[in-house]
């Protein structure tokens, strides 16, 4: 093994590896698939989010408010980010939490699956259920999103191009990346 890479054994023990990005940029599917290639659990902060509040993230929205909703999700992610070795796909909105920035900076590894407008309109398109984008036109909502998101976005530790590639590919670039990173900066 070069100096630069860390064998997949060893990304068993490391910090939770945190996947960041807008709605539809693949969080959930390739969080799942990089989990079972790294062989490490995998858990999504919004169904955790669903479970603590007993409602959909929808209803949360309609029924407290997002401000409500980030709270939760404040609190959940913190609890996520106890234990090591494990892949948490986190919502949209969840890095733009200057506390939760800091803690995932602290805790753990993020990983931002960057991808363009169209991919992401096309892809929330498939499923609705993010309050977000019901309230007007879903991509001039994304855009702005993604103007205001992705400078943030910016400072996560590693950054994965996600468009015009298939999931595999992605989640191959991704456990590379990953074993670069943790074998660079030592972060086991
Ligand atoms: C949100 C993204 C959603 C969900 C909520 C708010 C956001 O998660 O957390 O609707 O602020 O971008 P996904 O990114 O998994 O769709």
């Amino acid at each position: 093994m070069a100096d630069n890479t860390a064998s997949l054994n060893d990304l068993k023990d490391i910090k939770p590896i945190v996947l960041i990005g807008l709605m539809g940029a693949g969080k959930s599917r390739i969080g799942r698939e990089l989990a079972a290639k790294l062989k490490l659990p995998f858990v999504d902060a919004d169904d955790e989010i669903v479970k603590a509040a007993g409602c959909s993230v929808s209803d949360i929205f309609e029924l407290y408010g997002e401000t409500a909703f980030r709270d939760v999700e404040r609190k959940v992610i913190f609890r996520l980010l106890e234990d090591r070795g494990k892949i948490i796909s986190t919502g949209g909105g969840a890095f733009m939490n200057e506390d939760i920035r800091r803690f995932v900076a602290e805790r753990g590894i993020s990983v931002w699956l960057r991808a363009k407008l169209d991919v992401l309109v096309e892809r929330t398109g498939r499923r609705g259920g993010r309050p977000l984008l019901e309230k007007g036109d879903p991509k001039a909502i994304l855009q702005g999103l993604m103007d205001e998101r992705y400078p943030v976005y910016g400072g996560a530790d590693i950054i994965i191009d996600t468009e015009d590639v298939s999931v595999d590919v992605t989640v191959n670039e991704a456990a590379a990346a990953l074993s670069s990173f943790v074998a660079k900066r030592e972060q086991k």
